[in-house]
């Protein structure tokens, strides 16, 4: 198994050229379900997650040819209906077959997730949504069982709260419905925007891409015409980058980025003190006089992500005061928060919210990594810690991040990759 080992430093400089985002790809390469195409995918990132959704198509009977400048998937041959135990255990996000594979073929199976290190995270919002468009589901034997021999009918979906993969997979599903589904309480990420952008240029129409109410006009079971897209650039990514610079509190370029989808990420940083210049696809961001304590609530885009929750908890601990962390979305997302208090971190956990005292002494140590956000925290650490530090079970890291350790190096972090 491999392992990082990473040593203080005391500045970095240069660019960091951003991935295509990961949570784009995974309900873009699920949407080519809905092809009749051979789907040209530019951008994708080199991640373990794409590589599992990618081998997950193939062995439903899809063919791909991947390469990170354009990937090819073609689903004209997909011929197998069940998502099976041994993929989605590696990878939640493989319920966003379910969808696409019902909506095509009026049957899917696929394993239940079941839960993970930051919470239960239920799926219980894409199922009642695709009964309200006339599925039939069963649980049975750890796998959910859809059925729908007549194909799916659009209708009005009210999500009890928002949900960024509930959203895709029904966003797919009405894709290829019979008539017109509404999806109110949408998620407004931009990775959904993308998904629904593409469908939309690829001949299905949809209303109010980008807001909480998304109307989908479904092909009645034609199969779409999908057209070459691009990936978008990785928020997350870039703004675990961004506390890279500013736990070191050096100037760096992130380039290759979209600014507009970092506006809650940015404004928190410059609440912190950095400051910024931008231009349509690059950030630079620089030192700050004194680092700030921060408040940070995590919510739906386009407030705080939780995805970057972990990585601000990491450089709250050189910001000067006392800074609050409290996490909306999911009830365990806090595994980071004992790592880091093996360095050295002060930080108190009291439910959802962590209290953070700062500005505190690191000291490199072995840590083990929980989720994927929480690697990338260790990792932030790490820079800022005296002596060398130890990273293990990175293989949460590699599922979202695209060569990190080069990234960094490249940058001048004193990192690498090593076997255990
Ligand atoms: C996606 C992202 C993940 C991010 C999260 C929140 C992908 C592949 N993953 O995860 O990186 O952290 O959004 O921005 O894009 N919920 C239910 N029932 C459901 C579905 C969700 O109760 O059926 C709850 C979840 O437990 C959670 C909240 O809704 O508390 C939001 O979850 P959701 O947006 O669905 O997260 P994911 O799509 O799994």
């Amino acid at each position: 198994m491999d392992y990082l080992k990473a040593k203080g430093i005391k500045s970095l400089s240069g660019n960091i050229e951003i991935s295509g985002a990961k949570n784009a790809s995974l309900p873009l390469i699920a949407m080519t379900i809905l092809a009749k195409n051979n789907v040209c995918i530019k951008n994708l990132p080199d991640v373990a997650d794409i590589k599992t959704l990618l081998k997950l198509l193939s062995n439903l009977g899809a063919s791909y040819e991947y390469n990170k400048t354009e990937t090819f998937v073609d689903t004209s041959k997909l011929n197998q209906t069940k998502a099976t135990y041994d993929i989605v255990k590696t990878m939640r996000a493989s319920i966003l077959v379910l969808g696409p594979i019902l909506a095509r073929f009026g049957h899917c199976e696929v394993s239940l997730p079941g839960g993970c290190a930051i919470g239960q995270r239920p799926v219980d919002l894409h199922l009642k949504a695709l009964e309200q468009m006339g599925a039939n589901i069963e649980i049975k034997s750890g796998y959910i069982e859809a059925t729908a021999p007549d194909g799916l009918r659009g209708c009005e979906i009210v999500f009890d709260k928002v949900t960024v993969t509930g959203t895709a997979n029904i966003v797919m599903a009405a894709a290829l419905a019979n008539g017109k589904t509404t999806i109110t309480n949408a998620a407004r990420e931009p990775e959904v925007v993308q998904l629904c952008q593409v469908l939309n240029n690829s001949g299905v129409k949809i209303d109010g891409i980008g807001t909480a109410i998304l109307t989908i006009n479904g092909t009645a079971g034609r199969l779409i015409d999908i057209k070459d897209f691009t990936v978008i650039p990785d928020r997350i990514e870039a703004g675990t980058y961004l506390c890279a610079g500013a736990i070191i509190n050096s100037e760096l370029t992130i380039t290759k980025v979209e600014p507009k989808h970092l506006g809650a990420v940015l404004a928190k940083l410059e609440e912190m003190g950095f400051t910024f210049s931008t231009t349509k696809d690059t950030i630079t961001i620089y030192p700050a006089k004194k680092i700030k304590s921060v408040k940070i609530t995590t919510q739906e885009y386009p407030a705080f992500p939780t995805d970057m929750q972990a990585q601000f908890l990491a450089l709250a601990t050189q910001a000067d005061g006392t800074s609050i962390i409290e996490e909306k979305l999911f009830e365990n997302r806090f595994m980071h928060v004992s790592e880091l208090q093996r360095m050295g971190a002060d930080i108190s956990l009291n439910g959802n919210t962590a209290t953070v005292n700062g500005k505190s002494k690191l000291s490199g140590t072995d840590v083990m990594a929980t989720d994927l956000r929480a690697s990338s925290a260790l990792v932030l650490a790490a820079l800022v810690s005296d002596g060398e530090t130890n990273i293990h079970r990175i293989y949460h890291l590699d599922r979202g991040y695209d060569r990190l350790e080069e990234k960094l190096k490249g940058v001048g972090a004193k990192i690498e990759r090593l076997k255990e």
